[in-house]
């Protein structure tokens, strides 16, 4: 499916913004991504952009695990896929609690003679946004991450402080100072992400944090950097472009 078309279905629904589906579209369109994870969908804005990409290239599949109470939100992860057309890209699983307990059920349906068998080249996660969900939801991709793969986190920027829905809950009032604060996702990030061994080509873009799986063997960061790069580039250059030609039109017209 072709990104503008998507963009007209799901640019007024909440949560992942046009211009954040177009990187996600287009990373996934132009790498050698197939087999998608995503942690927290909610409406399934971001699944959709994903799912998109897959369905132009013809290949590939998102699970994306959610809450049950997900279901109930308006429009739902499944009115989307029918508008959109992109069921066959999808698989959704409901949780009880969390995702980390579907996690454990991967792995263990993964693992041959003691060891885990990665299953994704890439991971959206835009859950939880908590140290000990998604801090413990880290190194438990890590285990289903192929070599080569990305872990992409959401909301970098995000703590409990700063949610309207929560700062003035009960819960979050009574929790000690800096981790009510602090921007959880940044600490994951920052703690366990940069400082991983196994990781490289950390980029920071915004509310985003992106890193690598090292590929086996490898000295230097593949192709995939480079890739990243240029998708970034041809967002902010679109801009530019734009202007100029807008510019023009105007002088002939004028
Ligand atoms: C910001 S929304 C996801 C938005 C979506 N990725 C997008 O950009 O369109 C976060 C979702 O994560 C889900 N979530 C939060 N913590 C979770 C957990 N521990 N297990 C499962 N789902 C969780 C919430 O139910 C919510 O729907």
């Amino acid at each position: 499916m072709i990104f503008n078309d998507l963009k007209s279905i799901l640019s007024d629904i909440p949560n992942t913004p046009p211009e954040d589906g177009q990187v996600l579209y287009d990373f996934i369109l132009n790498s050698a991504t197939e087999d998608i994870l995503e942690l927290g969908f909610n409406h399934g804005v971001s699944t959709c952009y994903m799912a998109g990409a897959l369905q132009e290239k013809g290949v590939g599949k998102v699970i994306t695990i959610d809450r049950h109470a997900a279901r109930k939100v308006s429009p739902s992860l499944e009115a989307l896929l029918a508008e959109t057309g992109l069921s066959d890209f999808v698989e959704p699983r409901y949780v009880t609690n969390s995702y980390t307990w579907e996690l454990r059920a991967i792995i263990a349906r993964q693992s041959e003679q003691g060891s885990t068998v990665p299953c994704f080249d890439f991971c959206f996660l835009d859950g939880a946004h908590t140290w000990e969900t998604d801090g413990m939801a880290f190194f438990l991709v890590d285990k289903l991450l192929r070599p080569g793969g990305w872990i992409l986190f959401d909301d970098l920027d995000w703590s409990f402080a700063s949610s309207h829905s929560l700062k003035n809950t009960r819960a979050v009032k009574a929790m000690p100072e800096d981790e009510r604060t602090l921007p959880q996702m940044q600490e994951v990030f920052d703690l366990l992400v940069a400082q991983h061994p196994g990781y490289q080509a950390l980029r920071r873009d915004q509310r985003w944090g992106w890193a690598q799986k090292k590929p086996a063997g490898a000295i230097r960061p593949p192709a995939d950097v480079d890739l990243l790069q240029a998708t970034y580039d041809a967002q902010s250059i679109l801009p530019e472009v734009k202007t100029i030609l807008r510019k023009l039109r105007s002088r002939f017209r004028g």
